[in-house]
């Protein structure tokens, strides 16, 4: 909940202050509500006749459908407040607004996540919620999130483990016996995800940020390559922080994230002047650095100071917050964000030496440094690409 353009207070539910901005929303009256299922009911009509698949009405997070579904946030006396069946009027009214606009075949589904907090709704409402719309024949599909913006974990980072809300979604995909059930939470490769369609707690599982950190997860594991493939780390810094703080979408371990157009490998031509590169340094700038002069056909010496490849990350994989980052933090530093992996097996010459003393000092400096490298390092590696790309 923002303020809207001319500082006047958003549309709302009821006048409870939002848990993290602290604004207190105008409620709606009846005009405002149906002028918003006619915009929710437009918007879907121009999806359909734009060639989308189809529309996802977003009821979880606490934006306005959950504002509307939670006792929390719900103190209205009118139709639209009390009882679940009240309080659940304007997701049932959007979709059936949404349905006498679209095409019968077009799917129409939406997402819902139960809320931790004292007095939100939970999984037992929700679970009744999917159930109601199911029978009625509003839904295609459900896709299953968790918490909201007073617990905030439906984009936990790396101190949560893969699969971390299925305990909860579970509980809202068993309640869906008829339509596509998606969940969603820290997935980072397909082997995790066949996991649960394994075991049948869903039908599908989204992968967000898997797909940000990689955009050709599916293409390399198809192929057969899923080491190639770079999996997400959790860092949550350079696609949610950076977008949530004015950045443009990028991710701390795939420079190319959000430049495809210009830095996309593909695009990568051969240099006019082949030379010899000499890269001091094996963190992750140095090994992009090395990867890329070498697809520009330069002969490449990467020299490293310590014992192995991944730089100050490599010392982050030892700490226990990180440790549940699975396969791409702990266990073998090789594996290391993919770079390590792609150095090694580029015809790049490479030099080690064992630093003692080393693990000591990063182990002092890293608490420090946690926060803010992983998110300049990006900065630094992007900038560093781009000028490479062009020599
Ligand atoms: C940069 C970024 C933007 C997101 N924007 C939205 C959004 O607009 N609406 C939404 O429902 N979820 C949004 N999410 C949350 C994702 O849909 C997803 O629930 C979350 O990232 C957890 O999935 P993952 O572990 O596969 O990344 C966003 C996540 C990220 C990282
Ligand atoms: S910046 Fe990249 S690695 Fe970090 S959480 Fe986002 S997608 Fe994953």
């Amino acid at each position: 909940m923002y303020p809207l353009p001319d500082q006047m207070p958003p549309w709302g539910v009821s006048t409870v202050p939002n848990p993290i901005t602290g604004l207190v929303a105008n409620p709606m009256g009846q005009v405002e509500i149906d002028e918003v299922i006619e915009a929710f009911a437009a918007a879907a009509r121009r999806c359909q006749q734009g060639g989308i698949d189809g529309v996802e009405i977003h009821a979880a997070h606490s934006y306005l459908i959950m504002q509307f579904l939670s006792p929390l946030v719900n103190h209205r006396t009118d139709q639209y407040g009390g009882p679940l069946e009240n309080r659940m009027r304007f997701l049932r009214q959007v979709l059936e607004a949404i349905r006498q606009v679209v095409s019968d075949d077009y799917p129409v589904g939406i997402r819902v996540g139960a809320s931790t907090a004292e007095g939100g709704i939970g999984e037992i409402e929700l679970a009744q919620v999917i159930q109601i719309l199911e029978a009625d024949g509003l839904l295609d599909f459900v896709d299953v999130s968790w918490t909201d913006y007073y617990e905030f974990k439906f984009v936990a980072a790396m101190d949560q483990p893969m699969g971390y809300q299925l305990p909860h979604a579970s509980k809202l995909t068993a309640a869906a016996t008829k339509v596509p059930r998606m969940v969603i939470g820290r997935f980072r490769t397909l082997d995790e995800v066949e996991l649960v369609l394994r075991d049948g707690i869903a039908d599908m599982v989204h992968m967000t940020r898997a797909h940000i950190a990689d955009p050709d997860i599916v293409r390399k594991t198809r192929a057969g390559h899923p080491e190639r493939v770079r999996a997400c780390i959790g860092c949550n810094q350079a696609c949610w922080h950076g977008t949530n703080t004015g950045w443009p979408l990028a991710c701390t371990i795939n420079p190319v994230t959000g430049l495809e157009g210009t830095l996309n490998e593909d695009l990568i031509a051969p240099s006019d002047r082949p030379g010899h590169v000499l890269v001091v340094g094996g963190g992750p700038a140095g090994m992009e650095a090395a990867r890329i002069s070498r697809l520009r056909g330069h002969r490449v010496t990467l020299v490293e100071a310590g014992s192995d490849l991944g730089g100050s990350w490599r010392w982050r994989s030892v700490l226990r917050a990180c440790t549940r980052s699975a396969t791409s933090l702990s266990g073998s530093s090789r594996r290391f964000t993919g770079w390590a992996w792609r150095c090694e097996r580029a015809p790049i010459s490479m030099s080690m030496t064992r630093w003692q003393n080393t693990l000591t000092m990063w182990s002092l400096r890293l608490e420090r440094f946690r926060a803010e490298t992983a998110f300049s390092m990006n900065i630094r590696m992007r900038r560093w690409t781009a000028m490479t790309s062009h020599t």
